[in-house]
């Protein structure tokens, strides 16, 4: 290895630096009108973001988990219904579910891809499935013309999890727009990040986007008036005017994206790494890889400089929270095996070519039980 490198897993400075100067203009905008909540930026990025994907609505919410939890009660979908979700994806995708009284079921992914699949999900249907979420896990997309049929077939709402996947396209179509209505999230860390917590729905169906509308606003849509018990979920005034500020950045970022994982992809040649099945149209929201003996692959990387995440080490259906599921170890076994020997490694606009070489060099160095 040559001169020894710190390489964060995320560094912002690579987007905000060169774009400080709007930043600064956008919240400055907002201090000078002094109108914080439910104004002119979120209009005005709800249409610019819905352009961008292709939809007709976008409503902005407080985060990615709300944007979920609001579309599920928007559908109708509550206590007694069943909600197919991926078995190893983030929490959120889970919670959303529970939290409007309905049950999610687990499908277990596909080790190649790490996404769900149309013939799996269809194994977990019962009389009580309503929805099936597919989450369109590390910035990647799902079969969806093959989700699309299998809502079809069997009546079921089909919905995205898209809070990873901003920027990701299937058949000329971006991630958000395959289903009734998906949720975004704009946690800092994602594709477009804000700075703080929000989150987007985005939806073609006027009633869903109407009543999404509606119930993140206290269930009203005239001051003091309220047609449902709904809930405080709105995307700030602030987080409107940044994320409106980073929105025509995004396709460059996106580009800057898909130019590390194609390095990384061809670069990356290490008998005891595997890599997921490349995906044409993937957003590279995270690049991970996988190995058997991932913790020591990661304390490697670490000594090296080189830091890392691991999305996810525990499945949802061995997560504490979800222990009254009643889904034991060895139900879900792709999940399992994701969990336990995914590593993510570093990835985002502003990378180095240097950098992106370190990383590389260091994983084709790798040899299991040998210390750097
Ligand atoms: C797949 C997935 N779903 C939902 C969420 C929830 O988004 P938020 O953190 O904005 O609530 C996230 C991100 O955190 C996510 O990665």
């Amino acid at each position: 290895m040559n001169k020894r490198m710190n390489i964060p897993y995320l560094d912002f400075s690579g987007m905000h630096d060169p774009m400080r100067e709007e930043l600064d203009a956008a919240w400055k905008r907002v201090m000078d009108r002094e109108w914080f909540i439910l104004g002119e930026e979120d209009r005005a990025f709800e249409e610019e973001f819905a352009a961008w994907c292709g939809s007709r609505y976008c409503i902005g919410v407080g985060n990615g988990l709300d944007a979920l939890r609001l579309i599920l009660l928007a559908a109708g979908i509550g206590q007694g219904d069943e909600v197919l979700v991926p078995a190893n994806t983030f929490i959120a995708s889970a919670l959303a579910v529970s939290y409007v009284g309905a049950k999610p079921v687990l499908v277990d992914p596909d080790r190649e891809t790490a996404l769900i699949t149309p013939e799996e999900a269809e194994k977990r249907l019962t009389p009580r499935t309503k929805a099936i979420m597919v989450v369109q896990l590390y910035g990647r997309v799902a079969d969806m013309e093959g989700f699309k049929s299998l809502a079809e077939k069997h009546h079921l709402l089909l919905l995205e999890d898209a809070a990873q996947a901003h920027g990701a396209v299937q058949n000329g179509k971006r991630a958000g727009t395959f289903g009734t209505a998906a949720g975004f999230s704009f946690y800092p860390g994602k594709n477009l990040g804000a700075l703080g917590d929000a989150g987007a729905v985005v939806t073609d169906d006027g009633d869903i986007a109407e009543k999404v509308r509606k119930l993140g606003n206290y269930g009203s849509s005239r001051k003091y008036y309220h047609d449902f018990t709904g809930v405080n979920s709105r995307l700030d005034e602030l987080q409107a005017a940044v994320l409106r500020a980073k929105l025509p950045h995004l396709e460059d970022w996106m580009k800057a994206r898909r130019a590390i994982a194609a390095a990384y992809e061809t670069g990356i040649r290490n008998e005891h790494l595997r890599l997921l099945k490349k995906d044409e149209g993937n957003g590279y929201y995270t690049f991970p890889v996988f190995t058997a003996r991932r913790d020591e692959l990661l304390t490697y990387l670490e000594n090296l400089g080189i830091h890392c995440q691991i999305y996810y080490p525990v499945p949802i259906h061995l997560q504490k929270a979800y222990a009254d599921l009643g889904y034991r170890k060895g139900d879900f076994p792709a999940a399992e095996e994701l969990a336990e020997t995914g590593l993510s490694i570093p990835l985002y606009p502003g990378m180095t070519e240097e950098q992106v070489r370190y990383v590389m060099d260091a994983l084709n160095e790798y040899a299991p039980g040998e210390k750097e």
